[in-house]
């Protein structure tokens, strides 16, 4: 097999095979494919696309590219969940103490934010001396005696993915629908779990702006993973405004304890019942007839203090100093705080989520390229929601910045990001669709 014959096949159309795509995919992470061919194998994909048999094969010859693990040996079952990425999304620092604290295992690798989207390790790294770099021996360890472990992707863990991701970034082949399946399923994959949740957003502050695109991604997302004996369950929501209020680190940790205390936004409040709900039904091997009862569940754990107890014992486990969950005032401070305020009132008509992600970012919240540093101390609040009225003179955002001169900037940005109009206006929803996939 030839690694020029392999493009040849798919530039023109042909369907490959699975040992083509593992040959392909095994040549290019130990190097014997060079870039140059990876590139254009990658563009042949872009532009002929794949079939769903040869998106299963692409995704399991890239989960094999590294390590893969297994917790069978040592928990009954474990769940994990994904989102595709959005503004203020904190989900998983409320889902995972949810799900572990009614009995069901979580664990899960997450990743650092990039551009407008956030990072769970980025937020988790607002609290002092908590450890995102576990062994896998660690992450298995922790998985035994907490039920709950939430780590940075191991460096081998589907190496392949992450040596395609920086050719795809560099050549235009980014938004091919099985490149984006193989890639997240991949991870999701090798990283073990029994169960996987996605979260596929949609609107304007996610990677899929249209919801066609985000069904079509999340069934195929669902479909691979099926396939491959995983129970599954694909949430389309809505990212055209932020979730929740806090859009920051250690702002959107603060708001994920309150939450776990059982107050924080309602939206972000329900968001993370749903999920952990679907999170507890897949780990129970329970059908859709049994969502509203995980659900119910899920809540409870929010107000009688369980799932709290659950993130104190995490962040105890992982090296993290509790006292700043306790008392969330301990968490990184910005310096100047600062309120902006339109000059109108009216029901709010839209509150764009890229403005508000990308204004996070010039705050220093988030980083443009990868290994950029970030300050965990700043952000924004966003105290409206599409739909409610805002009186005149009332703050929209209140900004959190450690340098006057961000705050000027991305002031302006922000005060464009809001319409109002002086009719009412329909809340947006938080979800569009459940796709979901079961192997037995
Ligand atoms: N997230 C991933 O992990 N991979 C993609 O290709 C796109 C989003």
């Amino acid at each position: 097999m030839h690694a020029s014959q392999i493009i040849a096949r798919k530039r023109d159309g042909h369907e490959l095979s699975a040992d083509e795509i593992a040959f392909f995919i095994d040549g290019f992470t130990r190097g014997d494919i060079p870039d140059y061919q990876a590139a254009a194998w990658l563009m042949a994909v872009f532009i002929r696309g794949m079939s769903r048999r040869e998106t299963v094969d692409l995704t399991m010859s890239m989960a094999r590219s590294g390590d893969v693990l297994d917790l069978s040996d040592i928990l009954p079952v474990s769940i994990d969940k994904h989102s595709s990425g959005g503004v203020g999304d904190k989900v998983t620092l409320v889902a995972l103490p949810v799900v572990a604290a009614c009995g069901v295992p979580a664990a899960k690798m997450s990743g650092r934010g990039l551009g407008f989207s956030g990072g769970t390790i980025d937020k988790l790294e607002s609290i002092r001396g908590f450890r995102t770099g576990l062994s896998m021996a660690e992450f298995r360890a922790q998985a035994k005696a907490h039920g709950i472990v939430l780590s940075g992707q191991s460096a081998n863990l589907a190496p392949a993915d992450g040596k395609l991701y920086a050719l795809r970034d560099v050549t235009a082949t980014v938004p091919s629908m099985p490149l984006i399946a193989s890639s997240i399923m991949s991870k999701k994959i090798a990283a073990g779990a029994d169960g996987i949740v996605l979260d596929v957003k949609t609107g304007r502050g996610s990677f899929m702006p249209e919801l066609s695109g985000a069904q079509e991604l999340a069934r195929l997302m669902v479909d691979i993973g099926v396939s491959v004996g995983r129970r599954m369950a694909a949430l389309i929501s809505d990212m055209n405004q932020p979730l929740g209020a806090a859009v920051g680190n250690a702002l959107e940790v603060e708001e994920a304890i309150a939450c776990l205390r059982g107050g924080g936004p309602r939206d972000l409040r329900e968001h993370c019942v749903t999920v952990a709900g679907h999170m507890l039904r897949l780990g129970r091997r329970l059908g859709l007839e049994a969502q509203d009862e995980c659900a119910a569940e899920a809540a409870r754990t929010l107000d009688n203090g369980a799932a709290f107890a659950k993130l104190r014992e995490l962040v105890g486990a992982q090296g993290g100093d509790v006292r700043q969950i306790d008392d969330p005032a301990l968490l990184p401070k910005a310096q100047y705080v600062d309120d902006v305020i339109v000059p109108e009132s009216g029901f709010v008509e839209s509150l764009d989520a890229l403005s508000v992600g990308l204004a996070a970012v010039e705050l220093g919240a988030g980083r443009e390229r990868k290994g950029d540093a970030i300050d965990h101390a700043v952000g924004l609040m966003v105290h409206y929601k599409v739909g409610d009225y805002l009186p005149e003179g009332e703050p929209v955002f209140t900004l959190y910045a450690n340098d006057e001169t961000h705050l000027a900037q991305v002031r302006q940005r922000l005060e464009s990001a809001v319409l109002l109009s002086p009719e009412p206006v329909k809340p947006l929803p938080m979800f569009y669709d459940l796709i979901t996939g079961d192997p037995e």
